[in-house]
């Protein structure tokens, strides 16, 4: 009688132990520093697959409000994946940046599952195709480096951890339902402004060997949309799209213009003037905004009804809120993103 007493009380003391042990995990965060909400690194973070991943491979550490907009409408659609934004401007130590206390970041840093990391370039180009060239190269002599180094950490990084990589001007609307895909911005040529795939595809090795065989800095967009292309015909057989249906070619889909790039990139300016009726753009995952196109700095202005106006409104309304309706009701959003 007594034993078994004793062996009840040991199971509700191992049950119990388990329990707080859980709650010590959930609740892990109430420990760091506010930017980063856990003390996990971005491995484990990214490790499972899912990761929604922007970058900054400037120094800025001040999101623009597009680069707001694209980080909290991604937060929004993916509400129970992370969504990861590493800047090259946040120093590796674990410390607050010196300018955390700028509107954008904190802002961001404030939202469950995003998480801001620094991004180290060498650390993620090990066991890689693309860390012997960067080794070698001497970064100061390289073209276009902020846009080189870009697309060569979207590769390396959805190649080791899998995920979606989108650039910092795209606006999310709904979920994207493919894996393993890359979005067409016209008919027979990929962007490499989003794309997904799960960890370790081939494809995205052969694109990382593909960029330092023929790296050349001086062709803008050679290691970017170009190389994804080139990699997509020596993939599979190129045909035009049909109506507004997506192409599959082996494990892979090659997403119909639609279904990010509805504007194109000539009309860039459409999302900054008035519509008679909204577009519902019910073929769409998320807006590609074209940012490098915006040299003339446009931006939200309040009260405008410009179509990126209600679409700020409409999928990230805490940017809106915060630093659309701020005191001068005027935010520009030019650099940083293309
Ligand atoms: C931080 O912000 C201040 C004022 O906006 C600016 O002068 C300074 O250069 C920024 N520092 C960094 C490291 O971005
Ligand atoms: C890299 O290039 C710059 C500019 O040409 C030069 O001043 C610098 O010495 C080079 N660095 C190395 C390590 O070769
Ligand atoms: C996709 O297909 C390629 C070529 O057939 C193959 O090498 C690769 O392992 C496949 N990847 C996945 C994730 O199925
Ligand atoms: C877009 O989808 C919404 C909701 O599913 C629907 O109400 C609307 O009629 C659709 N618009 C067009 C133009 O297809």
């Amino acid at each position: 009688m007594l034993k078994k007493f004793q062996l009840c009380l040991l199971v509700i003391l191992l049950l119990s132990c388990g329990f707080l042990y859980q709650l010590f995990l959930k609740s892990s965060c109430l420990f760091c520093l506010p930017p980063y909400k856990s003390q996990q690194g971005p491995e484990a973070l990214l490790g499972k697959g899912r990761s929604i991943v922007f970058l900054e491979t400037s120094e800025r550490t001040e999101p623009s409000p597009l680069v707001s907009c694209a980080v909290e409408s991604a937060a929004k659609v993916y509400p129970e994946q992370p969504v990861t934004f590493f800047m090259k401007g946040l120093s590796s130590s674990l410390q607050l940046p010196p300018n955390s206390t700028h509107p954008a970041f904190s802002l961001l840093s404030a939202i469950d599952n995003v998480f801001l990391f620094p991004l180290d370039m060498k650390r993620l180009f090990e066991d890689t195709p693309l860390f012997s060239w960067y080794t070698q190269i001497n970064v100061s002599e390289q073209r276009h480096w902020l846009h080189v180094s870009s697309d060569a950490s979207r590769l390396a990084i959805i190649w080791k951890y899998g995920g979606v990589y989108m650039d910092t001007d795209v606006i999310s609307i709904r979920p994207i339902p493919e894996e393993n895909f890359l979005a067409a911005q016209a008919s027979r040529y990929s962007s490499n402004g989003i794309f997904g795939f799960l960890p370790h595809h081939a494809f995205l090795w052969e694109c990382m060997e593909n960029f330092v065989e023929h790296y050349n800095s001086y062709i803008w967009g050679n290691q970017g949309p170009e190389l994804m292309t080139r990699m997509l015909r020596l993939w599979c057989r190129l045909e035009d799209f049909q109506e507004v249906s997506d192409l599959r070619c082996l494990n892979l889909s090659f997403l119909h213009p639609q279904r990010f790039y509805p504007i194109s990139y000539l009309e860039w300016r459409r999302y900054y003037e008035v519509w008679n009726t909204d577009p519902s753009f019910n073929d769409s995952y998320a807006l590609h905004l074209w940012n490098y196109m915006n040299k003339e700095g446009r931006g939200v202005v309040r009260g405008s009804n410009t179509l990126v106006e209600n679409l700020y409104r409409k999928h990230c309304p805490r940017t809106y809120r915060d630093l659309i309706q701020g005191p001068d009701g005027l935010v520009t959003q030019g650099g940083g993103s293309r």
